[in-house]
Order: structure tokens, then C-alpha cells, then sequence
């Protein structure tokens, strides 16, 4: 299976007075993880929903192996959100749904499948995460790190070509840091997706990063292989990517 390619062209976006993003390029390549990275309010949840088309940009285009998003109808946008998995910056879960019922959530809306297939389905994507068994569980009843294991289950239910990421890892403890960032790489490994991973956690960008690109002040201002970034003459990226206040 082959990931989707994303291509970020001149992208700008306001909120009212505040220019947030002002010609943002950027291109993602098929069946890599690109790690965005940049300051809190800069932008980064904004991109992601931009390439789901939640979120119209005021400028700019954005092409998923070649299909302008921005331009979709929204039958057309229904279809391409269907081989797309996302991770919310919340775990999103809904809270009155049991683990299973979350996860064969887009299943149940989207396809056909009997419930037996979709129960089959359910059990596989837990197996993934290392949660098997949960099914029957409330969200409640997990802890954080469950939590986020079950959204990605959820997020690969239907086997998606490009998985967003929103802050994976942030307010989990090291540990399980590592596991969710070990999940993230065996995701993207075993079903070839594009990764888009959008963190602040030094650990999170360098265990899951092919590519990382740093916006700042609603730009690109570098992208790159971990090794090249981190040996950037930028002081703002060398900064960041060494956890210095610049
Ligand atoms: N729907 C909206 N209406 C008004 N302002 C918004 C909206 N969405 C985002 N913003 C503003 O745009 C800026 C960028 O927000 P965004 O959530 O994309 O940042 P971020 O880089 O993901 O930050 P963080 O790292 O804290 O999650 C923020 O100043 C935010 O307040
Ligand atoms: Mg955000």
C-alpha cells in the first residue's frame, strides 16, 4: 500500500486581526513521517486541519497526491477523509461509547460490514496498540496513555493512507512516550501510510522523525533528515531542537 503524498503551497490563514500562517510550503513525501515542530500558537494544529479540509485557508493550495483539498465538493471530501486517520490533540474519545464502539466508529458509519467483521476488526487494531481484550471498557476506566492508544486504534480502523498526529505524546510520562512513539513507527512501517506528527517533545521528534519541518512565525523555516536539522546554522531551529528558550 502506498502512502498519499501531500504538497502545501503559499498557505495563508487569519483570525480576525492575526495573521497565522503567511505562505507556508511544504511537501510531504508518500510513506515518510515528517515531524512538524514550532512554538505553542503557531500554527501546527491549524496546518492539520487545513489538510482534512475542516479548515479553509484564506490563500494557498494544498494537493493530496495531486487533488486540491481546498477545492473538493464535499461528497468528494467525505471519500478522501476516509483514508485519512486522525489523532486529535485530545484523545477525542466519545466518553459514552465503550473502547470498542469507538474504534468501530467510522466503521459502523462508513461501511457495511456485518458486526462480526467489524468486531474482528476492533480485536486486530487493539492487538496493534497492545490493548486486546478492552473492548468492552469505558474510556473512562482507562488511563491517558490508554486513552491515546484506543484514539490511534480508532485512527487506523480503516487502514488509512495518511495519519495525522497532534501532539501524540504530550502529558504522558517517558515510558509511555517511548511506546506511543515505538507505535507511531510501527504503524507508518507495516502499512506504508504517509505520518504527519506534530509535537513538541524532543524525544517525539527524534524517535519518529524521517523529516522534520519548523514553523515560525507562520513560515517554513527549515526542513530536513533529523541529522541535518540538528546541525542547522539556524539559531531559532538549533534552539528548539536543543530545548533552549531563544
Ligand atoms: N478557530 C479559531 N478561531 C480563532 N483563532 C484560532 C482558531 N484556531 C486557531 N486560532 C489561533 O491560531 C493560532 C494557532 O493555533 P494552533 O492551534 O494552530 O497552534 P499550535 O501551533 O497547534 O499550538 P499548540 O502547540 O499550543 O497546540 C493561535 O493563536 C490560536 O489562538
Ligand atoms: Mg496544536
Amino acid at each position: 500500500m502506498k502512502g498519499i503524498a501531500v504538497s502545501i503551497r503559499d498557505l495563508s490563514k487569519s483570525f480576525g486581526e492575526k495573521k497565522v500562517l503567511n505562505g507556508v510550503s511544504l511537501e510531504i513525501p508518500a510513506g515518510q513521517s515528517t515531524v512538524v515542530i514550532g512554538p505553542s500558537g503557531c500554527g501546527k494544529s491549524t496546518i492539520l486541519r487545513m489538510i482534512v479540509g475542516l479548515l479553509n485557508p484564506d490563500s494557498g493550495s494544498i494537493a493530496c497526491d495531486g487533488k486540491e483539498v481546498t477545492r473538493m465538493s464535499p461528497r468528494e471530501l467525505g471519500e478522501f477523509r476516509q483514508r485519512i486517520g486522525i489523532v486529535f490533540q485530545s484523545s477525542a474519545l466519545f466518553d459514552s461509547m465503550t473502547v470498542g464502539e469507538n474504534v468501530s466508529f467510522a466503521l459502523s458509519r462508513h461501511t457495511r460490514l456485518s458486526q462480526r467483521e467489524k468486531n474482528g476488526i476492533v480485536e486486530e487494531k487493539l492487538r496493534v496498540v497492545g490493548l486486546e481484550g478492552s473492548s468492552q471498557l469505558y474510556p473512562a476506566e482507562l488511563s491517558g496513555g490508554m486513552q491515546k492508544r484506543v484514539a490511534f486504534a480508532r485512527a487506523i480502523a480503516r487502514d488509512p493512507l495518511l495519519i495525522l498526529y497532534d501532539e501524540p505524546t504530550t502529558g504522558l510520562d517517558p515510558i509511555m512516550s517511548t511506546v506511543i512513539e515505538d507505535l507511531i513507527n510501527a504503524i507508518g512501517r507495516e502499512s506504508g501510510a504517509t505520518s504527519v506528527v506534530v509535537t513538541h517533545q524532543l524525544s517525539t521528534i527524534f524517535r519518529t522523525s524521517q523529516r522534520i519541518a519548523m514553523l515560525s512565525r507562520g513560515q517554513v523555516i527549515g526542513v530536513g533528515k533529523p541529522e541535518e536539522m540538528k546541525n542547522t546554522k539556524d539559531p531559532l531551529i538549533r534552539d528548539f531542537l536543543d530545548g533552549r528558550p531563544s
